[in-house]
């Protein structure tokens, strides 16, 4: 396959993952890496040993020689970036959720389609072999009718008032937080496994923080450190800790998720099970080789990875043999592999996830809001 130019756009947690995932693909090369300040962006650069770096984004965008970008930055920055990226007729792997809103994903989703781009929203958690192997026995019908679908995603990291993140603030993140940091994951992954949409949402939204106390100096992601008093400020909260909602899904199923990031013990705990008319399935990320498969008239099981005995469709998500762990990294790599390979064929298939589905994702988001402030079922049309 050619060899392609990249670049990776913003320097921290999800940076770091991105350029390792395309790393592994080989045929990729990040030609330059973009941070907040020439200073982040050197320290990243050396970290992972690529010698272009810049503060400035743009420069990467007025490079021809680039054919795509990652946008890894927080959320704010999504549209902006993609915008000019495509504007310059670079493809675009853009993190989630896609933008602060969906007249921005709309318009995102417009410019990519008018000049014919390749472009992906980083729905990673589709692609765990078993996460696949459980969308091709729902579609094989091995579950029978789809009934009931829940879940969670519940995580720790935001329990106290001291812990603090640019995702706390409506003005980087967007207004939904929980909801649409991973709340989107969720949304995505229901509607991926049962090729169902929902249909409509009824949720609620709770701060348990009104206040937090806001580091004066810069903390990584999901470090974790504590501080001394003196070095916080106490500021107010403008974003949600935790959201639960009720879920219809096509026309006959029924179900309801929550998402916590103030869940103590629970790292990443994202889990999604969906019952049918014949079977239940479960799947867990902290323990994502593992498929749970419930009857009501035999034994459960749990199957284990393992790409021969996996469906066909999902073997092709699993590079390593059963007993070898594929994880958070793995997934990441099979999302970028699929868009690089459509970059580098526009006759590939599309198996990644699009700007469309991104901008599907906001609207949900949307109507969440909308259900929360009116206490009230709406409908997703
Ligand atoms: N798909 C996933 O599994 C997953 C997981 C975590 C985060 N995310 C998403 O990834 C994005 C980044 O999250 P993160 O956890 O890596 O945050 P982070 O704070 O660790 O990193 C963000 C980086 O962007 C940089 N940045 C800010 N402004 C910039 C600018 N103008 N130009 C260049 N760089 C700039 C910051 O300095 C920082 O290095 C978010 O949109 C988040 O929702 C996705």
């Amino acid at each position: 396959m050619r060899k392609i130019k990249t670049a990776v756009i913003g320097a921290g947690f999800m940076g770091r993952v991105h350029a390792e995932g395309i790393r592994r693909l080989g045929h990729v090369e990040i030609a330059a890496v973009a941070g907040i300040s020439d200073d982040e962006a050197n320290r990243f650069g050396q970290a992972i040993g690529v010698e272009r770096t810049t503060g400035d984004y743009r420069a990467i965008i007025a490079d021809p020689e680039i054919e795509a970008v990652h946008v890894c930055t927080p959320n704010a920055l999504h549209y902006p970036i993609s915008k000019a990226a495509l504007e310059a007729g670079k493809a675009v792997l853009c993190e989630k959720p896609l933008t602060l809103n969906a007249a921005e994903a709309r318009e995102l989703v417009e410019l990519a389609e008018s000049r014919k781009l390749p472009n992906c929203v980083n729905h990673n958690l589709r692609y765990y072999p078993v996460v696949q192997h459980m969308r091709r026995l729902i579609e094989a019908g091995e579950l029978g009718d789809v009934l009931v679908v829940q879940g969670t995603y519940s995580q720790d990291w935001l329990l106290y008032d001291t812990d603090y993140n640019w995702r706390i603030e409506a003005k980087d993140n967007g207004p939904l937080r929980v909801t649409g940091d991973i709340g989107s994951h969720w949304m995505d992954m229901i509607q991926h496994l049962t090729g169902l949409r929902i249909t409509a949402l009824c949720a609620d939204l709770q701060t348990f923080h009104k206040t937090r106390k806001r580091p004066k100096v810069a903390i990584e992601t999901f470090a974790g450190k504590t501080l001394r008093p003196e070095d916080y400020e106490e500021v107010p909260v403008d974003t949600e800790d935790f959201a639960s909602v009720l879920l219809r899904l096509g026309d006959r199923a029924r179900g309801a998720f929550t998402v916590s990031q103030v869940n103590a013990g629970c790292k990443n705990r994202f889990q999604v099970e969906v019952f049918g008319t014949k079977c239940g399935v479960m799947w867990n990320q902290e323990r994502p080789d593992e498929l749970w498969i419930g009857y009501r008239n035999e034994p459960n099981r749990i199957i284990v990875k393992d790409p021969a005995l996996l469906l066909p469709k999902a073997a092709a998500y699993a590079d390593l043999p059963g007993g070898h762990g594929e994880g958070y990294d793995d997934a990441h790599k099979q999302v970028f592999r699929r868009f690089y390979q459509k970059i580098a064929d526009p006759s590939a298939p599309v198996e990644y996830p699009t700007f469309a589905e991104g901008l599907r994702g906001m609207r949900l988001l949307e109507k969440v809001i909308e259900s929360n402030r009116n206490r009230c079922w709406v409908e997703v049309d």
